[in-house]
């Protein structure tokens, strides 16, 4: 008798010991006291044994990987995390936050962190800017911000960041500059405002070993041009999310690291010079953008 694996027959000796061996590293973890542990250690060993029998994994590539790994390891330090990286990449990030984020009536959907989010950016009132001298196109974002059955919700924390028109976030620069980012809050009927940047497409981190896999395999290291939010009110899900510009040609191309929704995707309208603003505010010669971004959030229920 034979089992097949994706195209290799098996004797049915070799299966036994294959299988044995795995029924053998489960048993090990039989005795965890925490149960949640367990389940992840034996749900991992499993997933681990069937990709290694399934691709009849060679020792070379199991080598490669190991080094892949310890290289991974070699690069991380407080400022650089590659782990992260690759979790984003492979998705698993993006598949942590769809299944701890449960889609909730009209919730506005959730997406990946990143690694340019910094505690204490500073307040701007309604209407500021968050830009503080970082190069790009002044935009206008408006929107709301409501619960799951449609009431403002005043006073909702919403820290916002993003790269710059070179892509690049305030802390990569080498100086202490803040800028791309900031917090505000919602007036009395949920509403808020402020002056951003048109975001625009940038690459992630890619000169490690993360950055060696996406070249191997074909893929581009670059992220759909996006805004981040966080938006946090009391009795209301933590929503860390972003908006996506309508017309970047990279979401066609796929964002690195698997973050765009469609409900996510705005229209970024560009306005010609002369137009004015919705504040007064004085733009001289330049293009601006408007866009608005209506927020829904889920009630916690954890
Ligand atoms: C970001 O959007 O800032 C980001 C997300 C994942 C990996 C790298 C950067
Ligand atoms: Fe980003």
């Amino acid at each position: 008798m034979t089992e097949t694996t994706t195209g290799t027959d098996l004797s049915a000796e070799q299966a036994r010991r294959e299988t044995e061996l795995t029924d053998r590293v489960l048993a090990s973890f039989e005795h965890t006291p925490d149960p949640r542990l367990k389940e992840l250690m034996q749900s991992l060993t499993k997933h681990v044994h069937a990709f290694v029998r399934e691709t009849r994994l060679t020792e070379a590539e199991w080598n490669t990987a190991i080094e892949f790994l310890t290289a991974v390891g070699h690069i991380t330090d407080e400022k650089r995390q590659e782990f992260i990286l690759l979790s984003d990449v492979l998705g698993a990030s993006m598949q942590t936050i769809l299944v701890n984020n449960p889609a909730a009536g009209a919730a506005t959907e959730a997406t990946v962190f990143g690694p340019f989010f910094v505690e204490d950016a500073p307040q701007i009132p309604l209407g500021g800017d968050i830009a503080g001298g970082a190069p790009g196109q002044p935009c206008w974002v408006e929107g709301t911000v409501v619960d799951t059955d449609g009431a403002p919700v005043p006073g909702a924390r919403i820290e916002v960041w993003e790269a710059d028109e070179d892509g690049f976030y305030d802390v990569q620069y080498d100086d202490d500059r803040v800028a791309g980012r900031a917090h505000l809050l919602t007036d009395q009927d949920g509403g808020f405002r402020f002056w951003g940047l048109t975001p625009t497409p940038y690459p992630i981190p890619h000169d490690g070993p993360v950055g060696a896999m996406l070249a191997a395999t074909n893929r581009s290291p670059v992220r759909a041009a996006h805004l981040h939010f966080m938006v946090t009110a009391p009795g209301l899900r933590t929503l860390v999310t972003h908006i996506f510009v309508e017309d970047d040609p990279q979401l066609a191309i796929g964002d690195s690291v698997f973050g765009v929704q469609d409900s996510l995707i705005k229209r970024f309208d560009t306005q010609p010079p002369g137009t004015p603003a919705p504040d007064g505010r004085e733009l001289g010669d330049r293009e601006w953008a408007r866009t608005r971004f209506d927020i829904v959030l889920a009630p916690d229920t954890a």
